[in-house]
């Protein structure tokens, strides 16, 4: 699969306030001037909390290390652990294609992806829910056939095993990791041979799905309120003050589920809105102080002749249906609700 930045990327990437404060404590640990060393770190950071690591995220985190962009880009490109393209927005399966998971079903297990899914890896479910991939070995060999959802492992799967788990994460369930077929974790099927004495007392679930089922969502997306942030490195071992939460952008998968949710420009007749040649008197308003407007959108409605957050209060349904005809992520204008934002713009308020 060529590794290479997905055709549609996000306006903007921000960390959350407490995932900054991570990442900025991430980067203390190493030497001044050898910042670069957190680059992995600082990118898995942004994968976790979005799901796939966009190319605004990509210049985020360059931004935040003093490094090129290219070279973040061939971090990211060459290790096939980050996710280039949108993933599902519930969750992104990662299927063990290796030798014991192969001999014992993993081909089976694919088939549901192909079925339940989308017949091509890296693709999104029509919903946007899903997406999933083959990959390599993850190391849980003797409870093969098994895949990787999130952080969390599902393993001794069967085809109706695996389909039963996907159903729940559709249904806004969660899935209980670790082996399926009544295993408590990797001992022989038949049961313990040996250190019987151990049997008694142990917990509900093995440690790894133990931590899980205690965090309670296996397919969170992690912004950095999951555990207190210690930086013992500095000597405090103390948990650093995180600002309050700020709105971010939307991950793109989200978007993309939400748009497909929009009704379709085209169910609506459009009109041209009133549009100006140039700015009132110069002065054009920031519209990148509309949420979901950055930079680029900014300059295409300046383009479209909208300079004004009066303007785009006015839009009426079919003018906006004429808007979004000419915008690249159709339906954003609802989702962001870009006219009551703009009315409170107009009026003196900010956002
Ligand atoms: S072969 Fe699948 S986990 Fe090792």
């Amino acid at each position: 699969m060529l590794r290479r930045l997905h055709h549609e990327q996000p306006e903007s990437f921000a960390f959350t306030p407490a995932n900054q404060a991570w990442a900025e404590a991430q980067m203390t640990k190493y030497p001044e001037g050898r910042q670069a060393s957190a680059v992995i770190p600082l990118l898995w950071r942004a994968q976790e909390q979005e799901g796939w690591v966009s190319k605004p995220a990509i210049e985020y985190v360059a931004d935040m290390l003093g490094m090129a962009y290219i070279r973040v880009l061939e971090v990211t490109s060459f290790y096939f652990m980050f996710q280039m393209q949108p993933v599902g927005s519930v969750a992104h399966v990662q299927v063990c294609g290796t030798l014991s998971c192969m001999i014992c079903g993993a081909e089976d297990l694919i088939k549901v992806c192909q079925d339940k899914i989308n017949p091509k890896a890296h693709e999104l479910s029509a919903d946007g829910k899903f997406s999933w991939e083959e990959v390599e070995c993850l190391g849980s060999c003797s409870n093969a056939p098994m895949v990787q959802i999130g952080k969390d492992y599902y393993e001794d799967l069967t085809a109706e095993s695996f389909a039963a788990i996907l159903d729940d994460l559709a249904a806004g369930k969660v899935p209980t990791p670790g082996p399926q077929n009544g295993r408590y974790a990797a001992e022989p099927l038949g049961g313990l041979t040996s250190l019987q004495e151990y049997e008694a007392g142990k917990p509900a679930h093995n440690a790894s799905a133990e931590l899980a089922v205690a965090i309670g969502d296996t397919v969170k997306r992690i912004d950095g309120t999951e555990v207190p942030l210690l930086t013992p490195w500095q000597g405090t071992g103390k948990k650093a003050d995180v600002p309050a939460e700020k709105p971010r952008p939307k991950p793109v998968a989200k978007q993309i589920e939400e748009e497909k949710a929009v009704p379709d420009a085209a169910e609506v007749e459009e009109q041209q809105p009133e549009t100006l040649s140039q700015a009132r008197e110069g002065k054009a308003d920031d519209l990148k102080k509309i949420s979901g407007v950055g930079p680029k959108l900014e300059n295409l409605l300046n383009e479209l002749g909208f300079y004004h957050y009066d303007q785009i209060a006015a839009w009426t349904p079919e003018q906006v249906a004429w808007v979004d005809n000419r915008l690249k992520f159709k339906g954003r204008i609802q989702r962001d609700d870009w006219i009551s934002q703009a009315r409170t713009l107009a009026e003196g308020g900010d956002q």
